[in-house]
């Protein structure tokens, strides 16, 4: 078994490079280039075409890549079912897997107990509609929350800086609860960006176009983002 989102600190500021904007002629190489780069983690974005407008990767492609690194696979799932299919992404190499709680195919207290029996870590996410207290009831559950701060679907997107409230309200809870579960943000997350996410207490950012496609390269690209680890509220 690998580890998961449980083996690195909450707080810590973490690097998680979104797939989905590397060069998919090239999975191997580009992994390896963000992993020399000193990234924390993976991040897989699956589509289903159901619960976003957009179809992406799924258990083959995680499979074949899963040879590429031991990194964490914090795996992203944008599917209607993701009772159904957890476990398939497990044995395909997922080592976390997030959904959103927006809806499942079952109620999210089972999601969450069916994810934790496949022993890997559980995150919820939450759209940009959705407020910070639809987490609230299962955070002494889970091991990271992820907030979209784009509308989930494609990469490539503007940040919503006004998804900050809602980063910092989920902070403020999981301190109060004195809980250690890891903060996400996921879209348009780069060097200008990152200092609002940090500021409002995001510990683990998803970065895709700015750092698989970042002219100045890969490593550089994820050093300033880790750089806004000494202003993590
Ligand atoms: C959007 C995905 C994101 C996205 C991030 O639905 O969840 O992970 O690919 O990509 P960038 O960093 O390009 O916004
Ligand atoms: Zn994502």
């Amino acid at each position: 078994m690998g580890m998961t989102v449980k083996d690195l600190s909450s707080e810590k500021l973490l690097v998680s490079p979104s797939v989905l904007a590397a060069d998919f002629s090239r999975l191997d190489e580009e992994i390896k280039r963000v992993e020399q780069g000193g990234c924390d983690l993976i991040h897989l974005d699956v589509m289903d075409g159901h619960f976003v407008p957009n179809l992406t990767i799924g258990p083959p492609l995680i499979k074949s890549i899963r040879k590429s690194t031991n990194l964490v696979f914090d795996t992203h799932l944008m599917i209607t079912d993701p009772m159904k299919y957890a476990e398939v992404f497990v044995k395909s190499g997922a080592d976390h897997i997030t959904f959103h709680v927006e809806g499942a195919d079952a109620p999210i207290e089972q999601v969450i107990e069916h994810i934790k029996s496949l022993n890997v870590s559980v995150g919820l996410s939450l759209k940009p509609a959705t407020p910070a207290e639809a987490v609230f009831p299962y955070l002494d559950q889970i091991d990271l929350v992820l907030v979209m701060t784009v509308e989930p679907g494609f990469g490539g997107q503007s940040f919503m800086a006004d998804m900050m409230p809602k980063v910092k309200a989920i902070k403020d809870e999981i301190k109060r609860r004195n809980l250690k579960v890891h903060l996400e943000v996921d879209g348009g997350l780069d060097a200008n960006t990152i200092t609002a996410a940090a500021e409002a207490g995001a510990n683990m950012i998803v970065a895709g176009t700015s750092v698989f496609r970042n002219p100045e390269g890969a490593e550089k690209a994820i050093k300033v983002l880790h750089d806004a680890e000494s202003i993590l509220y």
